[in-house]
């Protein structure tokens, strides 16, 4: 990264940033991951809709409903994960982000994962799983998989995750990605033991 993306991502926070024309023009602010800098989880959406431009933060929609409830059913707290996209501005018309766009915001996602190093990153959707893997990936077939990839200087294992949304127009994707956040629950110890009260 140049020494302008460094200074961008002092406190993880990038400001200013004009490198995609289109999302310039669509975007009321831009929207950073929120989260402990020393999360064991760093959850990776597409980018940003209406209700995230809207209030400067990811996942507050209904997509950021059904993450919350899911992670408080398998112990997990929205305040001790950190939460992040792809792309940090919203596409015009919730449209994908284009390869071009993705590749724009790539250092930033990747200076915000060298620093957490997270054990664990959960691609929300197709965008992030193929953006974060490399490669074509079936969501609903490989959801609930775990796959090493290197991300800028740091190994990472990604699980990958239906998209919250996917929940809510196809009631049949609940329990995929419910047992997917159980499993990004029981590698972190959240679930079924490794309790720091656990020797008491
Ligand atoms: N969908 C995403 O992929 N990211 C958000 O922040 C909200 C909805």
């Amino acid at each position: 990264m140049s020494e302008t993306d460094l200074e961008q991502m002092e406190g993880l926070c990038v400001e200013g940033c004009e490198r995609c024309p289109d999302l310039v023009e669509s975007r009321s602010r831009i929207v950073n991951g929120v989260g402990p800098e020393d999360a064991d989880v760093v959850f990776v959406g597409e980018g940003p809709g209406a209700n995230e431009d809207e209030q400067g933060e990811p996942f507050v929609g209904r997509s950021g409903d059904v993450l919350d409830g899911a992670l408080a059913d398998h112990g997990l707290r929205r305040q001790d994960v950190r939460i992040t996209n792809c792309v940090r501005c919203r596409p015009p018309e919730n449209r994908d982000p284009t390869d071009e766009e993705l590749a724009n915001c790539r250092p930033y996602l990747e200076a915000e994962l060298e620093r957490i190093s997270p054990e664990v990153v959960v691609a929300l959707g197709k965008v992030p799983a193929q953006h974060l893997l490399g490669r074509d990936v079936a969501v609903t077939k490989e959801a609930g998989t775990v796959e090493p990839v290197q991300v800028g200087d740091v190994r990472l294992d990604v699980l990958v995750c239906v998209h919250p949304a996917a929940t809510l127009y196809d009631r049949s994707q609940e329990a995929t990605f419910e047992s997917t956040i159980e499993t990004a629950a029981t590698i972190v110890g959240a679930e079924g033991g490794q309790s720091s009260l656990g020797d008491f």
